[in-house]
């Protein structure tokens, strides 16, 4: 094994195997989901494909590989310790209702061990299978695969769900059990029932192989697919920690231009305390993933609201940290700006949008540093009214947290000077409060998400498209989507654009979108090369691979656009389209809502 593989090796090294067995790469997918109101962000590399592993017809073929950008927040607050990271990238390879088992097994273990590719030690490998529960059988097939491969039968673990199931990516859809791939280090077993689910260490885990042929239904129950997938996930940051013999992730070759600007920017060193090393992973952390937020063709600001709120958190929290360490101000964007060049080659899209990341990044601590200033105040005056000194109550400290984004950190370190306590037990009572309530909030939206292919949906999103094109007719052609959230009831669209947008202009807009629904023009797709559908003047998102297939939706002579689908059959079926409300979104991109159907 090559115990110095890089990144771009083992990118290179993956897609080009998966290319020799007639794999078509495709590009990541945005890191913000289209017309998914679900979820905030793309968590693995199935989850852009989940139409097709439904049965849709996918344009570059069954099968397909990548790399995918991928965000997983949930644990922010883990992050700095030695394997966790909100933003990662994802190798995939998918079989569409092609191969199965057989051949997704047979690959992985020719991958893992051929010379020619990771070349690893075949007694340092480890695998699970699914022991099978009422849902689904034992997985026996995987394990017999195995067995025929040359692994020993003491090298292959039955698990139950909670180890060996995977999906779906949100609450419904497709999922199945799956076999797992381990490095087995140097570390003794932990006891007799050491095992891959154990957190003892011994066993790593790099790969992923999932079968997918069940769908999750909304009672919890699971029917079977109509096609059987294959989905696969390793993960790029911890399987080249692995590889490298690394103690983690942030001490791996990807990681060191970044350490390394952090560590000439505050003049400090990773490895002077343990609390410097954590500010310099959350900081090489969280600044690239606003970097890839921000440098998404789908980008966002930062807000309050959902993934532009995931933004301003990730920033601000960097910030923090990076005044621990004395880092200088608006030092975001010069760490982004390493970042940029290291990626910009496997994800063009970071030049394209450098001076957007950039702008945001500074205008954001800008924003930061006036609320830590407003804060501040507020802290003083909380105190100037504590006679008698003693507690700050956790409803106060609350209240400085929630109405002028002032971090508790900071609240406790100022009353430490001043010999004041926090009430931390009573702070984290609101904050739970607080918290189950906006859960409530977004279980709402899951809801609402579940009518996800619903036909009100599918007719909402035509009618996205055709509010695009007008838009671009009237406003001109700087207009592009910059997002799109689709519930039953509404769509809203988010696109780019300097000003406000004036009611006469709006109206222009409206009539414009109502004509067209009243031609009722034919609405019909087609598949071509990303080169083809430049040239018909297809607007929308771009792949970056040449020669990529896509599919292009056009509608009669009006709009053409690549676009995965689903949509109406023609324009008619949308009977009337309405806009509700024209406001700014963030910087530069402005938000309308709109309703069909005389709703
Ligand atoms: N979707 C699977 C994962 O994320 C491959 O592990």
């Amino acid at each position: 094994m090559d115990k110095n593989i890089t990144a771009n090796q083992l990118r290179a090294k993956f897609l080009d195997f998966f290319k020799n067995k007639d794999h078509a790469v495709i590009s990541s997918a945005s890191i913000i989901p289209e017309n998914d109101p679900t979820v905030l962000f793309t968590t693995a590399g199935m989850h852009p494909l989940v139409p097709y592993l439904l049965g849709q017809k996918h344009p570059a073929g069954k099968r397909l590989t990548n790399v995918q950008k991928c965000i997983r927040t949930g644990d922010i607050d883990d992050v700095g310790d030695d394997s966790h990271l909100t933003f990662f990238e994802m190798l995939g390879n998918w079989s569409l209702g092609d191969y199965f088992k057989k051949e997704a097994i047979a690959w992985s273990y020719e991958f893992l061990t051929s010379p020619e590719y990771l070349g690893l030690d075949k007694d340092k490998l480890a695998f699970s299978v699914f022991e099978g529960d009422e849902d689904a059988p034992r997985d026996m097939e995987s394990f017999n695969l195995w067995r025929e491969q040359g692994v020993d039968e003491d090298k292959i673990f039955f698990l139950p769900k909670k180890n060996n199931w995977w999906g779906p990516a949100g609450i419904t859809g497709p999922c199945g059990p799956d076999t797992e791939m381990f490095i087995i280090n140097d570390k003794q077993p932990c006891g007799p029932n050491c095992s891959p689910a154990c957190d003892c260490g011994r066993y790593l885990e790099i790969w992923n192989d999932v079968f997918m042929e069940y769908n999750k239904q909304a009672d919890g129950t699971y029917l079977p697919l109509e096609q059987k997938n294959v989905d696969t996930g390793m993960g790029l940051e911890r399987t080249l920690c692995v590889l490298t013999n690394k103690t983690n992730v942030y001490e791996t070759e990807l990681f060191k231009p970044m350490l390394d600007k952090i560590a000439e920017l505050s003049g400090k060193n990773y490895f002077d305390s343990s609390d410097t090393k954590k500010a310099f992973r959350i900081i090489a952390d969280h600044v690239r993933t606003s970097t890839f937020i921000l440098g998404d063709d789908l980008g966002v600001s930062p807000s309050n609201v959902d993934q532009g709120y995931v933004l301003r958190r990730l920033i601000r929290r960097a910030v923090r940290f990076g005044k621990q360490i004395d880092m200088p101000d608006n030092f975001t964007p010069e760490i982004a700006k390493v970042i940029i060049n290291q990626y910009c080659e496997v994800y063009p899209e970071l030049k394209r949008n450098e001076k957007f990341i950039l702008e945001q990044l500074k205008l954001e601590e800008e924003r930061f540093a006036r609320t830590l200033e407003q804060g501040t105040k507020e802290f003083e005056k909380l105190v100037a009214q504590m006679v008698f000194g003693g507690k700050i109550s956790g409803r106060k400290a609350f209240h400085l947290y929630d109405t002028f984004g002032f971090p508790i950190e900071m609240t406790v370190e100022l009353a430490k000077e001043k010999n004041l306590e926090v009430d931390m037990e009573g702070f984290e009572k609101a904050f739970k409060k607080h918290q189950e309530l906006s859960k409530a909030g977004s279980e709402q939206k899951f809801k609402g998400g579940l009518a996800d292919n619903s036909e009100a949906t599918t007719r909402l999103h035509t009618a996205t498209h055709l509010l695009h094109k007008a838009l671009r007719i009237v406003l001109g052609e700087e207009v592009a989507q910059k997002g799109s959230n689709i519930t039953v009831d509404r769509l809203r669209f988010d696109f780019s654009f300097g000003r406000k947008v004036e009611p006469d202009e709006l109206q222009k807009v409206e009539d414009i979108v109502n004509d067209v629904i009243k031609a009722n023009l034919p609405i019909s797709c087609e598949e071509m090369t990303v080169e083809q559908a430049k040239e018909q003047g297809a607007i929308g998102l771009f792949g970056d691979k040449y020669g990529e297939m896509v599919k292009v939706y056009t509608m009669g002579d009006f709009s053409k656009e690549i676009c995965g689908g689903p949509h109406a059959n023609s324009t008619g079926e949308l009977e009337s389209f309405k806009i509700q409300k024209e406001q700014s979104s963030s910087a530069g991109v402005r938000r309308i809502r709109a309703t069909i159907g005389g709703k």
